[in-house]
């Protein structure tokens, strides 16, 4: 082989070259819920714009509050003008699309539903002559087991004729015993191979690029370990606050929201091993054994391996906002985190010693999603600078929202002749929007069209949901005991609270600032 040659795996030529799905009908349970109207209509007018869904697609929404078809049709209609990520909606493509979308009135817990949403997919299926079913569970997560249940009990998970999957949005399970309960469920009615946990972060585009970045270019890979790398910071700010979602996020809170799913999965991807194809469970079969390797953080050690916050009052863009606990549905002395920042090890060859921090929160000055890999500092300090500090690490920071792109860091002699030399630190960048001047589609898009292709490879495996919360699980344990920092300690429109910044400065580090 020459130096110019790459070895072709045979298993991944031909791969997802057909980007067409088989004919299928789409149930969405949940169909009047503000994650239909968001995210999954517009998404799916989208891929029927693009010619990405295949002839004899249809919809068919279920929810509680009678309507006819029409009614929904209309409802969803205004729901694509607001939301669709192409604009303005055109007529004959909506018309086209909308008349084969069909509303089924029913309470989940009632089998009469199931009856009658049976008979209408042997309607529309006698019409098609195809037998595909994709559900989707887009309703409160308390009713992801009933409808579960009730679809085995109607005979409806799996058919003679057609493939039968299921999605499942998150939250998946709020601890260990229930999302192993939840899969337990699950898994008694469909097989593993019928089941796609979401995680709408796999879905974006930036996210992806973090695979084809590392492995598809020979130059990072190599210096991708222990070795080369000091730290690494993950980072997910936003500066919304809970948009009204008090009685969930009173549950949650920033831990069970976006650690344990998006963060972790994150942490996943930037830290596996190159997988031996980009089959599904060769991805998967890496991602989880980083998790697997993440090093527990017991109950005892959760109070200093981690700095919870909450948002009071503040400023942000120039606009007075309340704290989180003037928000409505939040009891007056909540306990709940709107901030985290913590600290793990990954216990394996490649990363032996070199810290993850990751810190996420709500009302923080802007929104920005990315990971940082903080490089170490050349072995000598060759060149003195003028106050005798060192010369800034290379960074290499991958953002994956909002402003998506990757850049690097590095030292560069600012000009002159002067008997001093200066350095300053310079970025080499990249931005999608301008290397490719187009909109990247929306998570939602991709996801709902691999899981209509049978491709799992963006979904999270049993394995994975449940080794994740394995970690998030003591530490949860742990802050029950002893009482909880007195909250709130940040104010919104600000980085967090100070402890954050002391935590990470007691390893003689800083956080980035952003
Ligand atoms: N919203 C988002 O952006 C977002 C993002 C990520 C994940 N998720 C997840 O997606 C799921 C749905 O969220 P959502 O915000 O869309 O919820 P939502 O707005 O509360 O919608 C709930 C839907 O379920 C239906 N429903 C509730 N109880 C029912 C019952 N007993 N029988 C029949 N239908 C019933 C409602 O129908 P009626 O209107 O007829 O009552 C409605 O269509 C949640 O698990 C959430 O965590 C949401």
């Amino acid at each position: 082989m020459t130096i110019e040659e790459t070895v072709e795996n045979p298993l991944r030529v031909g791969m997802r070259s057909q980007r067409t799905p088989e004919p299928n009908t789409l149930v969405i349970f949940g169909a009047s819920g503000d994650l239909t109207q968001r995210k999954l209509v517009p998404a799916l007018y989208d891929l029927s714009l693009e010619g990405s869904l295949p002839g004899g697609f249809s919809v068919v929404g279920m929810a509680r509050r009678p309507k006819t078809h029409s009614e929904f049709r209309s409802e969803m209609k205004g729901a694509v003008v607001q939301h669709s990520r192409t604009k303005p909606l055109q007529p004959s493509a909506w018309d086209a699309f909308a008349a084969n979308i069909y509303y089924c009135q029913a309470e989940f817990n009632d089998p009469g539903g199931y009856v009658q949403l049976a008979n209408m997919l042997q309607k529309i299926e006698s019409e098609t002559g195809c037998h595909n079913r994709l559900y989707y569970l887009a309703t409160p997560p308390r009713y992801y087991s009933e409808i579960a249940k009730q679809l085995g009990e109607a005979g409806l998970t799996a058919s003679d004729d057609g493939w039968t999957r299921i999605i499942v949005e998150k939250p998946f399970g709020r601890d260990l015993a229930s999302a192993a309960e939840l899969n337990r469920t699950l898994l008694s009615v469909f097989s593993e191979d019928q089941i796609y946990r979401i995680d709408h972060y796999l879905g974006k585009d930036t996210v992806q690029n973090i695979l084809v970045f590392r492995f598809a270019n020979g130059i990072f890979e190599p210096i991708w370990d222990r070795r080369y790398i000091d730290h690494v910071q993950i980072t997910m700010a936003e500066s919304i606050g809970i948009e009204g979602r008090g009685g969930y996020y009173e549950r949650a809170g920033v831990i069970r929201d976006i650690i344990q799913n998006h963060a972790l999965q994150l942490l996943s991807l930037a830290a596996m091993e190159p997988p031996a194809t980009f089959e599904p469970d060769a991805v998967r079969d890496e991602k989880v054994k980083v998790l697997r390797a993440v090093r527990p953080i017991p109950p005892e050690d959760a109070q200093e391996s981690t700095v919870r916050g909450q948002y009071g009052p503040g400023v942000i863009s120039g606009q007075q906002v309340a704290g989180y606990r003037e928000e409505d549905k939040v009891a007056a002395g909540s306990a709940t985190e709107t901030y985290l920042a913590l600290r793990l090890f990954i216990d394996n060859w490649r990363w032996a010693g070199v810290p993850f921090y990751i810190r996420s929160g709500k009302r923080l000055p802007k929104r920005v999603t990315e990971i940082a890999i903080m490089f170490r500092q050349p072995p000598l300090a060759l060149f003195p600078t003028t106050d005798g500090s060192r010369i800034e690490p290379n960074v290499l920071s991958i953002t994956i929202q909002p402003d998506e792109g990757i850049s690097l860091k590095f030292g560069s002699k600012v000009p002159g002749t002067g008997a001093a030399l200066s350095i300053r630190p310079v970025e080499m960048d990249f931005r999608y929007g301008t290397s490719f001047g187009v909109a990247a589609p929306d998570a939602y898009e991709r996801l709902l069209l691999d899981s209509m292709l049978g491709d799992a490879t963006l979904f999270t495996r049993r394995d994975e949901v449940e080794a994740a919360w394995a970690f998030v699980n003591p530490i949860t344990e742990g802050w029950t005991n002893p009482e909880p920092p007195s909250f709130p300690n940040y104010e919104a429109g600000t980085w967090g609270p100070d402890e954050a910044d002391e935590f990470i400065q007691r390893d003689g580090r800083k956080w980035r600032r952003l």
